[in-house]
Parts: structure tokens; C-alpha cells; sequence
């Protein structure tokens, strides 16, 4: 059973780094996602871990097999493309079909393998249909279900959903998760949906630029980012720059533009040091009245998002921010004032990156 591992993995397109340097590994029976911005490297990497392409650099190794040179054919994987990808002159059941057909199994086998598959992912009624006659979700579903019914150990899904509508995306990505759980199967599911990526993941690997920049589980990644681009291309944050000015009992005291100071729980800096501080909108209250721990700030706009409404603010530091509040509790009027309070236990703190917050947390 496949277990996965990158080293100093990289690849080049003439002058383009498409990876560089990517150490990874994953485990017997992990579901794994791939989030990043378009053009961070997620399809190179998938390609490369299916033999499509060589790296320019480092080793693919599968149970502790050097295989990267090893061509796809000779790779026990289902694949989904990125685009979808099905043999234009067969309908949706023999393109289910062609792995096992391929594999020499009987006649009944092969039936019994392309029919469960295309059940699972919801096209047997449309089973005799050419590639051309379908609508992109069901060429889409079509070929999932060719994966599928390959009944290869690693599952290698590019972007296996993201032409179907929201319901079915939904259902579908569970559908998966539980398939791959139940046939002890490993997967690597490549998505620009973070949604997706945390609701179906054992573990998520985040990339930006051809790197990897954390990997963790879903609740890590957002309870505790450890870079600030996470913090930002996970859900969201409000950021505010400052400086520790005090420390007490591993609580910081941090002075923000304007002269304002908030109290920050459990940091690990020091007297002086430059800090960014990240809180998540739905971790921030509005209050009527001043309380410690709050910015003054002026309501500029809200926008009503169904569980909740989502208030953009003007703070006395100058900075905006974001709060959510459940949508059960009375509506606050644009153009009014309130205190934003800060849960000091609900504020994570970095440090101020070199480069600029602008550029830290910038999705290219
Ligand atoms: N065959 C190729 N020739 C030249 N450049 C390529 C090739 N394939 C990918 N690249 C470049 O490598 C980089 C990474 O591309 P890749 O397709 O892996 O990104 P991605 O994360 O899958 O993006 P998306 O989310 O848009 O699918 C991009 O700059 C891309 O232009
Ligand atoms: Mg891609």
C-alpha cells in the first residue's frame, strides 16, 4: 500500500520554477488536499507524483521505492485531470470500463466495476452518452468514475469537482472522502475551494510559489496558522501591525498605530519586537459601551451573508476590520460608532515579516 515521499523535489519549465525544492510525505491511507493560489505548482506536483512529468530535481519514492523514473503506466493510480480528460469515441461506460478492460478482467468483472462506479458518482442513466453529449459536471462525474473503477491504491483528483454545482460538489467531496476511507485507498485531492480542501482532508498542504508553506490538519491550519499567509488564504483574518511594548506572565501588551494598545495572551515574544496580530472576524464583538480590549471604531458598511452579517470598520489605528455577527442578534446601522473588542485568547501574533504585511500575505 502506497506510501509517499517527496524529496527536494523541483521542476523547471525553461526560465518558470514550477516547484522548488518540495519535501513531503504522506501516509498509508491519507486523504491529503492541496490548496494554493492558481499557479503555485498544485498540478506540477500531482503530475510529477503520477509520472507524468520528471522532475528537474530530488526523488519521488513510493514505499520507499525510487520510482521517479518510473513511467505512469507502471503506477498503480486512478487519475482525474485537471481538464477533464475521457476518450472522446467511447460512451460513459466503457470510459469506466477501460482500466479494468486494459487489466484483462472478465467480461462480468468489468461490468460489475464500471456499473458500481458509475453509481457511486451518479451516471448510470447516462451510461450510453458520448463524452460530447454531456454537460461538464457529468463529464466531470464520468471521470471520477473512470478513476474509480480502476480500483488503483492512490487516487491522484485535480480539481476532481469544480465543474459541478454547489449541491452536488458537496455531496460528491463526502461521497469520495468516505470511499477512499472505506477501501483504505490514499489520496491526493488537488482544489482551489478551501471548503472542500478542510472538510474532506486528513491533512492540507498549503503552497504559494512552487513551495510548500505549512501542512497541517483542517482545525491547525485554522486555529493555529503558523505563517500569516495561512492566516489569510484560510478563511479569513484582520491583521494589525505593532510592537510589543510589555510582557507580563506570557501576556504581551501591543502598541498599535494611534497610541491604542491591546492585551495579547500567551505570546511568545519580548520588550521591542515588531508583531503582526491576526484574529478571525467571527472572534471579534461589537460593543455599545467602551470595555478594556477594545478599538473604537466606525461602521462603514455591512453585508448580510445568511448565518451571519458581516460589519466592515474603520478603526481609531486606522486599520480595517472585519466582524461577523450571528445574524440572530439586532442589527448594527452603517455610519454608526462602536467598540470593537479583542479576545486576547483569540489573538494570534507573528512576527512583522521584512518583506511588508502586504507582501506576506499576498496570493499570487
Ligand atoms: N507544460 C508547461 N510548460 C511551461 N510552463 C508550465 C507548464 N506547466 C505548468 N507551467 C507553469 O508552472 C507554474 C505552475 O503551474 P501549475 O499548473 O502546476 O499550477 P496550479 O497550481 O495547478 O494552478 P491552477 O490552480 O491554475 O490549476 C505556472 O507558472 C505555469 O505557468
Ligand atoms: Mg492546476
Amino acid at each position: 500500500m502506497p506510501r509517499i515521499k517527496l524529496e527536494g523535489v523541483s521542476k523547471s519549465f525553461g526560465k518558470i520554477t514550477a516547484l522548488e525544492q518540495v519535501n513531503f510525505e504522506m501516509q498509508d491511507g491519507e486523504y491529503i488536499t492541496i490548496l494554493g493560489p492558481s499557479g503555485c505548482g498544485k498540478t506540477t506536483l500531482i503530475k510529477i507524483v503520477a509520472g507524468i512529468w520528471t522532475p528537474t530535481e530530488g526523488r519521488v519514492l513510493v514505499d520507499n521505492k525510487d520510482i521517479t523514473n518510473t513511467p505512469m503506466e507502471e503506477r498503480d493510480l486512478g487519475y482525474v485531470f485537471q481538464n477533464i480528460i475521457l476518450f472522446p469515441h467511447m460512451n460513459v461506460k466503457d470510459n469506466a470500463g477501460y482500466s479494468p478492460r486494459v487489466k484483462g478482467l472478465s467480461e462480468k468483472q468489468i461490468e460489475e466495476r464500471s456499473s458500481s462506479a458509475m453509481e457511486l458518482v451518479g451516471v448510470l442513466e447516462q451510461q450510453g452518452y458520448l463524452p460530447n453529449e454531456l454537460s461538464g459536471g457529468a463529464q466531470q462525474k464520468a471521470s471520477l468514475a473512470r478513476a474509480i473503477a480502476s480500483k488503483a491504491r492512490l487516487l491522484l483528483l485535480d480539481e476532481p469537482l469544480s465543474a459541478l454545482d454547489a449541491r452536488v460538489r458537496v455531496e460528491l467531496r463526502y461521497a469520495l472522502r468516505r470511499l477512499v476511507k472505506d477501501l483504505n485507498l490514499t489520496a491526493i485531492h488537488v482544489t482551489h475551494d478551501q471548503d472542500e480542501a478542510m472538510s474532506v482532508a486528513d491533512r492540507v498542504v498549503i503552497m504559494r510559489k512552487g513551495k510548500i508553506v505549512e501542512i497541517g490538519e483542517p482545525t491547525q491550519l485554522y486555529n493555529q496558522p503558523r505563517t500569516l499567509f495561512t492566516a489569510n488564504f484560510v478563511g479569513q483574518s484582520n491583521f494589525l501591525e505593532g510592537t510589543v511594548q510589555l510582557v507580563e506572565n506570557g501576556n504581551a501588551a501591543v502598541e498599535l498605530r494611534g497610541e491604542r494598545f491591546l492585551k495579547v495572551a500567551n505570546t511568545g515574544f519580548s520588550i521591542g519586537d515588531p508583531v503582526v496580530l491576526a484574529i478571525r472576524p467571527e472572534h471579534l464583538t461589537l460593543s455599545p459601551e467602551e470595555r478594556p480590549n477594545t478599538l473604537r471604531s466606525k461602521i462603514e458598511e455591512s453585508r448580510f451573508m445568511g448565518p451571519y452579517t458581516r460589519y466592515r470598520l474603520r478603526a481609531e489605528t486606522g486599520d480595517e476590520l472585519l466582524v461577523d455577527l450571528p445574524t440572530t442578534e439586532a442589527k448594527v446601522a452603517d455610519g454608526s460608532s462602536a467598540s470593537v473588542h479583542f479576545n486576547p485568547d483569540f489573538i494570534l501574533s507573528y512576527t512583522r515579516p521584512s518583506q511588508g504585511l502586504t507582501e506576506a500575505l499576498r496570493l499570487e
